[in-house]
């Protein structure tokens, strides 16, 4: 029996699994890390902290699954994209990473499309230079942060920083590549035009491989700290939904992965690289060699439900953590006393910014329509269903590119809840299903390996051999819920002069 290790560097910690090569979870460990906001609408993270998250990580799975290091064939990587990490010459982190939720650069965005031309730049990354991507972010720290810049060698995305630091390689694949918009999705590989328009030294940029091709092997000095075999090899791995995908078996026509997360995701595989030609949804390289993928992003999905919990939800918290509940059970139960609708209350879920389908750094959360009927239980409905809306923005555009859709395949944390799975198969009128893993992305991440490393013969059939339904949620009410995602369509065109005004004020 063989054994795959796959780790993702996430948003609110670092998950490492061990499994064994028919799927099964021999051991799963998290730990988690701070997430600095030095300036509103600014999110950054220490690397280091992934990598020493990283390493407590692969220790506990090792020791808690009782595999020899021996029996293990290879490891893959996956993790939040668009971060940007800056390394000096000898590989020292040159300031803490800016994230994929950061906000800071709007006018280096603009810059970008000026310089490139909008539409070569289109052609080229497939996708708009938006505030969350890495690109603006060099941009903005040659701009701002002189000193920084002019010692950067190389700039990596966070899970190819954890690739560092086990292989001493610098490497990146052609998924997570896609969210820098430096990649010509096209041609999978670097766009030398983008780099030289924008003065990026190309020899900043890692070597980019396909997923599962084997980027480099565990160096003595890792295998020392962690546990892990010296020479183990590590696959190229996946930007986390790219990855996550993997570990819910969209590698065919037809379906799409509906994740719950902090950010809600849905994402489409696709033969060939499709594009809106306005640019709202993100067309990547999928992280199955030689495919493609479109997804749409709300930026705070679990993100919104999490700012409930931590505002209003205050006493549900306290009573939980008295009960040894989950705080989010107890609001979700609220939810479903009040009715489809909200009684007429909607909410926007556009928190921190948004992209899909605006990709607007200056739109903001909003309750329309609160009346003196409404409590808490309205409100935290609407919240759900704000972020189900959203969602199905992506869906739609989906729809008119002429993508089909049959099945959804929810993930994310969201996605454990029955409630909140139900509401999301109504509002898009469409099968919603779970599947046998929890932790896609890492899951993903390891079946790349095991296809890296021969293990499987293709992605397809690492997903056949590893991946099941489990539960399927089909539509019951979708009919009720389509009056008010139409107000909802409506209200983000009729705020936004309201948006930019406020923005303008601080
Ligand atoms: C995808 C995206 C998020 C992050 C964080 O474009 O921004 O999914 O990768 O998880």
């Amino acid at each position: 029996m063989a054994y795959l290790i796959g780790i993702d560097v996430g948003t609110t910690g670092t998950k490492t699994l061990l499994i064994d090569e028919g799927g099964n979870l021999m051991a799963s460990a998290l730990y988690e890390y701070p997430m600095y906001t030095p300036r509103p609408l600014w999110a950054e993270q220490d690397p280091e902290d992934w990598w020493q998250a990283t390493v407590s990580g692969l220790r506990e799975v090792l020791e808690k699954s009782g595999v020899k290091p021996q029996e293990i064939a290879g490891l893959g990587l996956t993790g939040q994209m668009h971060g940007m990490v800056l390394l000096d010459a000898e590989g020292n982190v040159l300031r803490r990473c800016i994230m994929w939720n950061d906000q800071r650069t709007a006018k280096q965005c603009q810059w970008i499309m000026d310089t490139v031309g909008r539409e070569r730049f289109l052609e080229l990354a497939m996708n708009p230079a938006l505030p969350g991507f890495t690109a603006p972010k060099i941009i903005w720290t040659r701009e701002n942060e002189p000193e920084v810049y002019s010692r950067v060698e190389k700039v990596l995305l966070p899970k190819d920083y954890i690739r560092y630091r086990l292989t001493g390689v610098y490497a990146t694949e052609v998924s997570d590549a896609s969210g820098t918009v430096l990649l010509d999705v096209r041609r999978r590989r670097w766009s030398e035009e983008i780099l030289e328009k924008l003065d990026i030294p190309p020899e900043w940029m890692p070597r980019c491989l396909e997923s599962p091709e084997i980027s480099g092997y565990v160096t003595a000095e890792a295998s020392k700290l962690t546990g892990l075999p010296e020479g183990l090899p590590v696959a190229g791995g996946g930007g986390d939904q790219a990855a996550g995908a993997v570990g819910t078996g969209i590698v065919e026509p037809g379906l799409a992965s509906v994740i719950l997360g902090t950010s809600g995701v849905v994402f489409a595989y696709t033969e060939e690289p499709r594009r809106d030609p306005q640019g709202r949804l993100h067309t990547f390289c999928h992280a199955v060699p030689g495919k493609w993928h479109v997804m749409g992003v709300t930026l705070a999905a679990g993100g919104s439900f999490r700012w409930f919990r931590d505002t209003l939800g205050l006493e549900e918290k306290d009573i939980a953590t008295l009960m040894g509940q989950d705080p989010y059970e107890l609001l979700t139960r609220e939810a479903a006393e009040a009715p489809i609708g909200a009684g007429g209350l909607l909410f926007l879920p556009y928190l921190s910014g948004e992209r899909t389908p605006y990709p607007d750094p200056n739109a903001r959360g909003a309750f329309i329509g609160l009346t003196l009927r409404h409590d808490k239980r309205h409100l935290v409905r609407a919240v759900l269903e704000g972020v189900a809306y959203s969602l199905r923005d992506s869906v739609e555009l989906f729809r008119e590119l002429g993508i089909p859709l049959k099945q959804g395949r929810a993930g994310g944390g969201g996605a454990r809840s029955p409630f909140w799975r139900q509401m999301v198969a109504d509002v898009f009128n469409m099968e919603l299903v779970t599947v046998n893993v929890t932790d896609s992305a890492a899951f993903g991440a390891a079946l790349l390996a095991g296809v890296g490393t021969g293990i499987y013969s293709t992605v397809p059939e690492a997903c056949r051999t590893t991946i099941r339904v489990v539960e399927r949620t089909e539509p019951l009410e979708a009919a009720k819920y389509e009056p008010y995602y139409a107000v909802y369509r409506s209200l983000y065109q009729a705020l936004k002069p309201a948006f930019d005004r406020l923005t303008a004020l601080e």
